[in-house]
């Protein structure tokens, strides 16, 4: 069969314990300790701690062992050294970056309550006559239905998308000039996405909420509590259409809500293409801030690697 999706991730912070009420705040619901489950995925989100920030691992959802043992011998045909663990799940070390990656078996995620954007009113259809719209009336966080991707950034571009593409099996579903990618294991635009950056360093994760009104009530709530949070938003991206909105974790990774993105069948042609750079980040939204681009604490995560090494 195939891949079928992001299962979950594992994020390490300094600061454990400001960072879960982050995310206890951004709408994930805490199913143990520092593990946060969404609506529709399960537990999606470890925290865990770390001398500085980082993405320590994510998961990848493969149907069944044949998807495994696949990846298995891609892996070695890459000379990558390859943990089997006891629930047939294997687990390499991204080459490059050094993010653990793991592929598991999991069913794929139903979405049993599908959600159907309320009818609004446009010209020449005003297809909600007579009724406030029903958004208004939301209270309280958002509630991310599972979590869409990952981006990370990498010294060695090309080093770190042969990793996705010819060891794990991702598809490219559309790119700009050397300097980001997109890339998916599921019907989803994107499930990876890569900048071209020369400190690796995290940049965010991404959780799917119904539609642009959930976005901005769960913007509303977590701005409430700290207005600093904010770093960009609300926009629609171009590279994958979706509605989105970042926010800062207190250890400085960023979070997105995103609604609406771009779907791509198994059996579909998709016209992946590179796009040129004004693409690379939004359709429109407010002017892109520089420390979505260039995060303040890069500096240090590049000295604690030097340390490190
Ligand atoms: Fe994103």
């Amino acid at each position: 069969m195939s891949l079928h999706g992001l299962a979950e991730m594992t994020l390490g912070v300094p600061n454990v314990d400001e960072t879960t009420q982050f995310y206890r705040e951004f709408g994930l619901s805490e199913t143990g300790d520092a593990v946060f489950a969404t609506a529709d995925g399960g537990d999606q989100l470890r925290v865990v701690e770390s001398p500085f920030r980082r993405l320590v691992e994510f998961a990848v959802a493969a149907d069944d062992a044949d998807d495994v043992d696949r990846i298995r011998r891609a892996a070695a045909a890459h000379d990558l050294d390859v943990t089997d663990h006891a629930d047939g799940s294997i687990s390499m070390i991204e080459p490059i970056v050094g993010i653990r990656a793991k592929v598991t078996m999991r069913p794929r995620i139903v979405q049993a309550e599908p959600y159907v954007w309320q009818a609004m009113n446009s010209p020449g259809n005003p297809a909600r006559s007579g009724t406030r719209a029903p958004a208004i009336f939301h209270e309280g966080p958002a509630r991310p239905r599972k979590l869409g991707h990952v981006l990370y950034t990498s010294p060695d571009f090309e080093g770190s998308m042969r990793f996705l593409t010819d060891v794990l099996g991702f598809k490219v579903s559309d790119t700009s000039a050397g300097m980001i990618a997109f890339l998916r294991c599921s019907p989803d635009h994107h499930n990876v996405g890569l900048i071209n950056a020369p400190v690796p360093f995290f940049h965010h994760s991404s959780w799917q909420v119904n539609d642009v009104d959930e976005i901005g009530q769960g913007a509303q709530n977590l701005l409430a509590v700290d207005p600093s949070r904010d770093i960009w938003g609300l926009g629609r991206h171009f590279l994958g259409s979706n509605f989105f909105w970042y926010f800062r974790d207190p250890a400085g990774n960023f979070a997105e809500y995103y609604a609406d993105l771009d779907q791509i069948p198994d059996d579909a042609e998709w016209d992946a293409r590179d796009w040129a750079p004004d693409k690379s980040l939004y359709a429109w939204g407010p002017t892109v801030p520089k420390a979505f681009v260039h995060p303040d604490d890069v500096e240090e995560i590049a000295a604690a690697l030097q340390g490190a090494s």
